[in-house]
């Protein structure tokens, strides 16, 4: 291999990892936004709205376990409403794309241990 094109795929190399980094962000920034509110920014829940709405504990082992990716998707896109009744116990997320969900989805299991 030449040195110009091991130069390259470094570069190439740096220039995908930067945009992976950037994406990181945003979902960080989505969680800070529509989430931490009731999850709180540590997904502990441990927060004014989270006590009221009833969150429960995304770093607990046992509460991902409950929680199924399909189920979490429906979650997202149409909100948890309160047995019975139309009220929201958590609101659907605000312009969400798939890959956005998916994402959010993936930061929610980084809570646990
Ligand atoms: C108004 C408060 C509130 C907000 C804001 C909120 N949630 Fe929730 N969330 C809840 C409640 C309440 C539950 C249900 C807890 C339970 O009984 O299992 C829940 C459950 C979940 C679950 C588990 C769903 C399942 O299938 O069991 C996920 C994943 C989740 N939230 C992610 C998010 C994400 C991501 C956001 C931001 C886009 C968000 N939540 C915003 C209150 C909220």
């Amino acid at each position: 291999m030449k040195l110009s094109t091991i130069v390259f795929s470094i570069v190439a190399g740096l220039v995908i990892a930067g945009a992976g980094s950037a994406k990181a962000a945003d979902i960080e920034g989505i969680w800070a936004k529509q989430c931490a509110s009731c999850h709180g920014k540590d997904g502990k829940g441990n927060t004014k709205a989270g006590k009221l709405a009833g969150t429960k504990d995304l770093t607990d082992a046992k509460v991902q376990a409950e929680i199924k990716d399909d189920q979490a998707v429906k979650a997202l896109k149409e909100g948890i409403k309160e047995k019975g009744t139309e009220r929201f116990r958590m609101k659907p997320g605000q312009g969400l794309t798939d890959e956005d969900i998916k994402a959010l989805i993936a930061h929610v299991r980084k809570f646990k241990g």
